[in-house]
């Protein structure tokens, strides 16, 4: 059991890579919060947790509001007595990519970069003094491939997942002389409900998917939940005992362009 008796919050852990997260955790002999805004999926993944014989428990939080992450970490500390795993995978593109510069109204560049970017800070901000105290922490901060090489135009979603880097470096330094580790996870492209959206605009999402994974991944394919979740289990765990300030891709080969071979 790799994190045999730990407590992490995952945040948007109700679907998506959080929820694969929450579940690989369980398997790994640790407790889990889900901190999200959908209610009754997050059931169903605390249920999931639960099946694995670990504690799970749903804390509805919106990342972006300071009361709310405060008000989550001091809920988790009084429950568990303590935080040992932050994950703060919580973001996405509020149902479509910005598109053109021109396009991003000033409402939806500070919604985009409160959600991706802000919410990490709040996370960390409030969980730090209590993984001081302990002397130990592990935080995991969800960035994107489309921080360092965009796949399109969408300035407000990548630059807040480039931001989640630089706050990720920072902090490792920052925190290291307490035993906090800080990494990123850069994914590629992943299937997720993230995609749903796009998924529902075309007659055949899979072919679409397939070509996704064909055109722009070396390893010719969109990645899993899962894969994402094992990456996250590497740096939650004592696996990564002498990792800080890194940027791990989980990205199929990405940002490498797929090599088109001569048949
Ligand atoms: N899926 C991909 O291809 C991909 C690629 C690169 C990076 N990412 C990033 O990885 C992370 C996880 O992505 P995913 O694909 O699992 O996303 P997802 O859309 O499937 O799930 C996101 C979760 O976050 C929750 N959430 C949204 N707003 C919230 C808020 N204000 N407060 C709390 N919870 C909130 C949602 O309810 C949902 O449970 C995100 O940060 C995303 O930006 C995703």
């Amino acid at each position: 059991m790799l994190l045999k008796d730990r407590v992490a919050i995952i945040t948007g852990g109700s679907v998506g890579m959080g929820r694969s997260t929450a579940l690989r955790f369980a398997e790994e002999g640790c407790s889990v919060v889900v901190a999200d805004i959908n209610e009754a999926e997050g059931k169903k993944t605390v249920a999931a947790v639960s099946k694995k014989g670990k504690e799970g428990l749903f804390i509805h939080c919106d990342v972006t509001d300071t009361s709310q992450v405060q008000d989550l970490i001091s809920k988790v500390i009084s429950k568990f007595g303590k935080i040992d795993i932050m994950d703060n995978n919580a973001g996405g593109i509020l149902g479509q990519p910005s598109g053109i510069i021109e396009g991003i109204t000033d409402e939806r560049w500070q919604r985009i970069i409160d959600l991706n970017l802000k919410s990490a800070f709040l996370c960390c901000r409030a969980v730090v003094p209590h993984m001081k105290e302990k002397k130990y922490g592990k935080i995991i901060n969800l960035s994107s491939m489309g921080a360092v090489d965009p796949p399109g135009a969408g300035a407000d979603y990548n630059t807040a997942k480039a931001g989640i880097l630089g706050l990720t470096y920072d902090l490792a330094l920052e925190l290291a002389p307490f035993n906090i580790y800080v990494n990123a996870i850069v994914p590629g492209p992943i299937r997720t409900p993230f995609w749903d959206p796009l998924a529902k605009s075309v007659p055949d999402a899979d072919a679409l998917f397939a070509a996704v994974g064909k055109n722009e991944v070396p390893l010719g394919r969109m990645g899993t939940p899962e894969e994402i979740a094992n990456s996250a289990l590497f740096l939650a765990s004592d696996l990564s005992s002498y990792v800080t300030g890194q940027a791990l891709y989980v990205a199929g080969g990405q940002p490498l362009s797929p090599i088109a071979m001569p048949v």
